[in-house]
Protein backbone atom coordinates (compact mmCIF):
# COMPACT_ATOMS: atom_id res chain seq x y z
CA UNK A 1 0.00 0.00 0.00
CA UNK A 2 1.39 3.29 -1.07
CA UNK A 3 -1.60 5.80 0.06
CA UNK A 4 -4.31 5.65 1.97
CA UNK A 5 -7.07 7.53 0.45
CA UNK A 6 -9.59 5.46 0.39
CA UNK A 7 -11.68 2.16 2.06
CA UNK A 8 -9.97 0.76 -1.43
CA UNK A 9 -7.05 0.42 -0.02
CA UNK A 10 -7.82 -1.74 2.21
CA UNK A 11 -6.91 -5.35 0.78
CA UNK A 12 -8.42 -7.16 3.75
CA UNK A 13 -10.86 -5.73 5.94
CA UNK A 14 -11.17 -8.67 8.27
CA UNK A 15 -7.22 -8.99 8.21
CA UNK A 16 -6.83 -5.09 9.09
CA UNK A 17 -9.86 -5.07 11.56
CA UNK A 18 -7.98 -8.19 13.21
CA UNK A 19 -4.46 -6.38 13.16
CA UNK A 20 -6.06 -2.80 14.82
CA UNK A 21 -7.63 -5.59 17.51
CA UNK A 22 -4.21 -6.37 18.19
CA UNK A 23 -2.87 -3.40 18.50
CA UNK A 24 -5.49 -2.36 20.90
CA UNK A 25 -4.37 -4.76 23.37
CA UNK A 26 -1.11 -4.18 23.05
CA UNK A 27 -0.90 -0.54 21.54
CA UNK A 28 3.02 0.40 22.42
CA UNK A 29 4.00 -3.22 20.99
CA UNK A 30 5.87 -1.62 17.77
CA UNK A 31 7.06 1.43 19.49
CA UNK A 32 10.41 1.39 17.91
CA UNK A 33 8.91 0.73 13.87
CA UNK A 34 8.84 4.75 13.35
CA UNK A 35 11.66 5.59 15.12
CA UNK A 36 13.52 8.90 13.47
CA UNK A 37 10.29 9.14 11.27
CA UNK A 38 8.00 11.85 11.14
CA UNK A 39 4.00 11.96 10.28
CA UNK A 40 3.22 15.84 9.47
CA UNK A 41 -0.86 16.09 10.01
CA UNK A 42 -2.19 18.49 7.75
CA UNK A 43 -5.64 20.90 8.98
CA UNK A 44 -7.49 22.41 6.70
CA UNK A 45 -10.48 21.63 8.65
CA UNK A 46 -11.43 21.85 12.04
CA UNK A 47 -11.28 18.40 14.49
CA UNK A 48 -11.30 16.65 17.98
CA UNK A 49 -10.84 12.98 17.29
CA UNK A 50 -9.00 12.73 14.05
CA UNK A 51 -6.44 15.29 14.69
CA UNK A 52 -5.92 13.49 18.59
CA UNK A 53 -5.96 9.85 17.70
CA UNK A 54 -3.59 9.93 14.34
CA UNK A 55 -1.20 12.04 16.68
CA UNK A 56 -1.45 9.21 19.28
CA UNK A 57 -1.31 6.33 16.91
CA UNK A 58 1.55 7.96 15.62
CA UNK A 59 3.51 7.91 19.12
CA UNK A 60 2.05 4.53 19.90
CA UNK A 61 4.79 3.31 16.60
CA UNK A 62 7.51 5.84 17.84
CA UNK A 63 7.08 8.77 15.79
CA UNK A 64 7.52 12.40 15.60
CA UNK A 65 4.41 14.29 15.06
CA UNK A 66 4.42 18.09 13.14
CA UNK A 67 0.69 19.46 13.38
CA UNK A 68 -0.46 22.31 10.99
CA UNK A 69 -3.68 24.24 10.85
CA UNK A 70 -2.30 24.42 6.92
CA UNK A 71 -6.16 26.27 6.30
CA UNK A 72 -5.91 28.88 8.66
CA UNK A 73 -1.75 29.15 8.67
CA UNK A 74 -0.65 28.51 5.55
CA UNK A 75 -0.64 30.07 2.27
CA UNK A 76 -3.51 29.98 0.34
CA UNK A 77 -2.42 27.15 -1.70
CA UNK A 78 -2.83 27.24 -5.91
CA UNK A 79 -4.08 23.98 -7.63
CA UNK A 80 -4.11 25.07 -11.34
CA UNK A 81 -2.16 24.21 -13.99
CA UNK A 82 -0.64 27.36 -15.90
CA UNK A 83 -2.44 29.73 -13.73
CA UNK A 84 -0.90 33.22 -13.50
CA UNK A 85 -0.95 33.53 -9.79
CA UNK A 86 -2.07 37.45 -9.19
CA UNK A 87 -5.01 36.86 -7.69
CA UNK A 88 -5.83 35.18 -3.57
CA UNK A 89 -3.40 32.29 -4.20
CA UNK A 90 0.15 32.54 -2.56
CA UNK A 91 1.92 29.18 -3.50
CA UNK A 92 1.30 26.07 -5.74
CA UNK A 93 0.71 22.97 -4.32
CA UNK A 94 3.53 21.53 -6.83
CA UNK A 95 5.97 23.45 -4.45
CA UNK A 96 3.67 22.89 -1.60
CA UNK A 97 3.56 18.95 -1.19
CA UNK A 98 7.18 19.36 -2.36
CA UNK A 99 8.92 21.06 0.43
CA UNK A 100 6.47 19.13 3.06
CA UNK A 101 7.80 15.93 1.71
CA UNK A 102 10.97 16.89 2.61
CA UNK A 103 10.35 17.36 6.15
CA UNK A 104 8.04 14.42 6.80
CA UNK A 105 7.57 10.63 5.78
CA UNK A 106 4.12 10.43 5.99
CA UNK A 107 1.97 13.13 5.40
CA UNK A 108 -1.98 12.89 6.52
CA UNK A 109 -4.27 15.91 5.37
CA UNK A 110 -7.86 16.44 6.11
CA UNK A 111 -9.84 19.20 3.50
CA UNK A 112 -13.59 19.27 3.47
CA UNK A 113 -15.67 19.24 0.56
CA UNK A 114 -16.61 23.26 -0.02
CA UNK A 115 -20.04 22.11 -0.81
CA UNK A 116 -20.34 24.45 -3.86
CA UNK A 117 -19.52 22.76 -6.86
CA UNK A 118 -19.61 19.06 -7.10
CA UNK A 119 -16.94 18.24 -9.87
CA UNK A 120 -14.75 20.82 -8.01
CA UNK A 121 -15.07 18.47 -4.70
CA UNK A 122 -15.56 15.40 -6.53
CA UNK A 123 -11.75 16.41 -8.42
CA UNK A 124 -10.15 16.13 -4.70
CA UNK A 125 -7.95 18.59 -5.46
CA UNK A 126 -5.78 19.02 -1.86
CA UNK A 127 -5.59 15.19 -1.55
CA UNK A 128 -4.87 14.15 -5.07
CA UNK A 129 -2.57 17.32 -5.50
CA UNK A 130 -0.38 16.19 -2.33
CA UNK A 131 -0.83 12.57 -4.09
CA UNK A 132 0.83 13.89 -7.47
CA UNK A 133 3.60 16.06 -6.09
CA UNK A 134 4.37 14.70 -2.75
CA UNK A 135 7.29 11.64 -2.43
CA UNK A 136 5.90 10.82 0.67
CA UNK A 137 2.97 8.36 1.48
CA UNK A 138 -0.52 10.52 2.01
CA UNK A 139 -3.21 9.83 4.66
CA UNK A 140 -6.61 10.75 4.17
CA UNK A 141 -7.95 11.97 7.51
CA UNK A 142 -11.14 13.16 5.67
CA UNK A 143 -11.36 14.35 2.00
CA UNK A 144 -14.34 15.81 0.09
CA UNK A 145 -15.87 12.21 -0.22
CA UNK A 146 -14.44 10.07 1.78
CA UNK A 147 -13.56 9.88 5.24
CA UNK A 148 -12.20 6.21 5.56
CA UNK A 149 -9.96 6.11 8.89
CA UNK A 150 -13.67 6.37 10.58
CA UNK A 151 -14.96 4.08 8.44
CA UNK A 152 -12.48 1.46 9.48
CA UNK A 153 -12.83 2.67 13.29
CA UNK A 154 -16.49 1.95 12.92
CA UNK A 155 -15.42 -2.01 11.43
CA UNK A 156 -13.72 -2.31 13.97
CA UNK A 157 -16.36 -1.21 16.59
CA UNK A 158 -18.91 -3.45 14.76
CA UNK A 159 -16.86 -6.37 14.88
CA UNK A 160 -16.23 -6.07 18.55
CA UNK A 161 -19.78 -5.50 18.90
CA UNK A 162 -21.24 -7.94 16.70
CA UNK A 163 -22.46 -11.52 17.86
CA UNK A 164 -24.43 -12.63 14.52
CA UNK A 165 -22.98 -14.08 11.30
CA UNK A 166 -25.40 -11.11 9.31
CA UNK A 167 -26.28 -8.16 11.64
CA UNK A 168 -28.87 -5.80 10.09
CA UNK A 169 -26.98 -2.33 10.00
CA UNK A 170 -29.02 0.52 9.47
CA UNK A 171 -27.85 3.78 8.19
CA UNK A 172 -30.02 6.63 9.05
CA UNK A 173 -30.17 10.43 7.29
CA UNK A 174 -30.77 12.69 10.42
CA UNK A 175 -31.57 16.50 10.41
CA UNK A 176 -29.05 18.98 11.17
CA UNK A 177 -29.26 22.50 10.67
CA UNK A 178 -26.41 23.11 8.69
CA UNK A 179 -25.27 21.83 5.05
CA UNK A 180 -22.53 18.77 6.11
CA UNK A 181 -20.50 16.73 3.22
CA UNK A 182 -21.45 13.16 2.07
CA UNK A 183 -17.73 11.83 3.25
CA UNK A 184 -18.72 9.69 6.62
CA UNK A 185 -21.51 8.17 4.56
CA UNK A 186 -20.08 7.15 1.74
CA UNK A 187 -16.93 5.37 3.54
CA UNK A 188 -19.04 3.77 5.77
CA UNK A 189 -21.16 2.38 2.74
CA UNK A 190 -18.07 1.51 0.94
CA UNK A 191 -17.02 -0.32 4.08
CA UNK A 192 -20.16 -1.74 4.89
CA UNK A 193 -20.29 -3.52 1.28
CA UNK A 194 -17.00 -5.11 2.66
CA UNK A 195 -19.11 -6.85 5.39
CA UNK A 196 -21.27 -9.56 5.83
CA UNK A 197 -24.70 -8.08 6.81
CA UNK A 198 -28.32 -6.74 5.88
CA UNK A 199 -27.20 -3.65 5.43
CA UNK A 200 -30.11 -0.42 4.37
CA UNK A 201 -30.34 2.73 4.25
CA UNK A 202 -32.73 5.18 5.25
CA UNK A 203 -33.18 8.98 4.69
CA UNK A 204 -35.95 11.31 3.14
CA UNK A 205 -36.43 11.29 -0.50
CA UNK A 206 -34.07 13.85 -2.51
CA UNK A 207 -31.12 13.17 -0.01
CA UNK A 208 -29.83 10.12 -2.98
CA UNK A 209 -26.28 9.81 -2.19
CA UNK A 210 -24.23 8.81 -5.26
CA UNK A 211 -25.36 6.18 -6.75
CA UNK A 212 -21.63 4.94 -7.55
CA UNK A 213 -21.27 4.54 -4.09
CA UNK A 214 -24.55 2.89 -3.13
CA UNK A 215 -24.59 0.40 -5.80
CA UNK A 216 -27.07 -1.80 -5.30
CA UNK A 217 -27.58 -1.40 -1.24
CA UNK A 218 -30.99 -1.28 -0.44
CA UNK A 219 -32.47 2.38 0.11
CA UNK A 220 -36.01 2.34 2.14
CA UNK A 221 -37.53 6.32 2.41
CA UNK A 222 -39.38 4.90 5.28
CA UNK A 223 -37.47 5.25 8.50
CA UNK A 224 -39.71 2.95 10.68
CA UNK A 225 -39.69 0.10 8.37
CA UNK A 226 -35.82 0.40 7.34
CA UNK A 227 -35.16 0.46 11.29
CA UNK A 228 -37.34 -2.99 12.38
CA UNK A 229 -34.97 -5.44 13.73
CA UNK A 230 -32.02 -3.33 13.26
CA UNK A 231 -28.68 -4.46 15.26
CA UNK A 232 -27.07 -1.35 14.81
CA UNK A 233 -28.11 1.66 13.90
CA UNK A 234 -25.68 4.51 12.60
CA UNK A 235 -26.75 8.03 11.96
CA UNK A 236 -25.61 10.77 9.85
CA UNK A 237 -26.60 13.87 8.23
CA UNK A 238 -25.79 14.81 4.87
CA UNK A 239 -26.81 17.72 2.39
CA UNK A 240 -28.64 16.39 -1.35
CA UNK A 241 -26.22 15.19 -3.63
CA UNK A 242 -28.77 15.76 -6.62
CA UNK A 243 -29.17 19.53 -5.58
CA UNK A 244 -25.95 19.67 -4.69
CA UNK A 245 -24.74 21.15 -1.08
CA UNK A 246 -28.55 22.01 -0.47
CA UNK A 247 -30.57 21.10 2.77
CA UNK A 248 -34.05 20.15 1.31
CA UNK A 249 -36.20 20.52 4.61
CA UNK A 250 -35.68 20.68 8.29
CA UNK A 251 -37.42 17.06 8.36
CA UNK A 252 -37.07 17.27 12.57
CA UNK A 253 -39.00 13.81 12.62
CA UNK A 254 -36.07 11.90 11.69
CA UNK A 255 -33.94 12.47 14.51
CA UNK A 256 -33.14 9.40 16.63
CA UNK A 257 -34.65 8.61 19.47
CA UNK A 258 -34.71 5.79 22.14
CA UNK A 259 -38.32 4.55 21.04
CA UNK A 260 -36.66 4.08 17.16
CA UNK A 261 -33.95 2.76 17.96
CA UNK A 262 -35.78 -0.59 19.87
CA UNK A 263 -33.19 -2.82 20.61
CA UNK A 264 -30.38 -1.82 17.97
CA UNK A 265 -26.56 0.11 19.08
CA UNK A 266 -26.33 3.29 18.36
CA UNK A 267 -23.26 4.68 16.25
CA UNK A 268 -22.46 7.90 15.25
CA UNK A 269 -18.96 9.39 14.30
CA UNK A 270 -19.03 12.58 16.46
CA UNK A 271 -18.94 15.41 16.57
CA UNK A 272 -22.82 15.15 17.43
CA UNK A 273 -25.65 18.00 18.05
CA UNK A 274 -27.90 16.74 21.02
CA UNK A 275 -31.62 16.67 20.64
CA UNK A 276 -31.47 17.64 16.93
CA UNK A 277 -29.80 14.38 15.18
CA UNK A 278 -29.91 12.20 18.15
CA UNK A 279 -31.76 11.93 21.75
CA UNK A 280 -30.39 12.64 24.94
CA UNK A 281 -31.67 9.29 26.22
CA UNK A 282 -29.88 7.47 23.00
CA UNK A 283 -26.68 9.16 23.91
CA UNK A 284 -26.64 8.79 27.64
CA UNK A 285 -27.77 4.90 27.32
CA UNK A 286 -25.56 1.68 27.35
CA UNK A 287 -26.63 1.23 23.84
CA UNK A 288 -24.49 4.52 22.61
CA UNK A 289 -21.29 3.26 20.90
CA UNK A 290 -19.72 6.77 20.26
CA UNK A 291 -17.38 6.67 22.55
CA UNK A 292 -15.68 3.57 21.60
CA UNK A 293 -15.83 4.54 17.98
CA UNK A 294 -13.98 7.46 19.12
CA UNK A 295 -11.05 5.11 20.96
CA UNK A 296 -10.94 2.85 18.20
CA UNK A 297 -10.02 5.77 15.69
CA UNK A 298 -6.78 5.32 17.61
CA UNK A 299 -6.42 1.80 16.32
CA UNK A 300 -7.68 1.79 12.87
CA UNK A 301 -5.01 5.14 12.81
CA UNK A 302 -2.11 2.89 14.15
CA UNK A 303 -3.26 -0.28 11.45
CA UNK A 304 -2.90 2.56 8.68
CA UNK A 305 0.32 4.11 9.61
CA UNK A 306 1.72 0.61 10.95
CA UNK A 307 1.52 -0.93 7.14
CA UNK A 308 2.71 2.26 5.64
CA UNK A 309 6.19 2.40 7.58
CA UNK A 310 6.27 -1.37 7.23
CA UNK A 311 6.19 -0.63 3.42
N1 LIG B 1 -15.29 11.87 13.57
C1 LIG B 1 -14.33 12.79 13.33
O1 LIG B 1 -13.65 12.74 12.29
O2 LIG B 1 -14.18 13.69 14.33
P1 LIG B 1 -13.36 15.06 14.19
O3 LIG B 1 -14.03 15.85 13.07
O4 LIG B 1 -13.46 15.71 15.52
O5 LIG B 1 -11.96 14.74 13.80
Amino acid sequence: MRNYLSISDIDSLPDWVAAARDLKKNPRKFDSLGKGKTIGLLFFNNSLRTRLSTQKAAMNLGMEVMVMNFGSEGWALEYGDGTIMDQGTSEHIKEAAQVVSQYCDIIAIRAFAGLKDRKIDEAEQVLNGFKQYASVPIVNMESSVGHPLQALADAITLAEQNAKKRPKVVLSWAPHPKALPHAVANSFIEMMQLQEADFVITHPEGYELNPEITKSVRIEHDQKKALENADFVYVKNWCSYSHYGKILGQETDWMMTNEKLGHAKFMHCLPVRRNVVVEDAVLDSERSLVIEQANNRTYAAQVVLKKLLEN
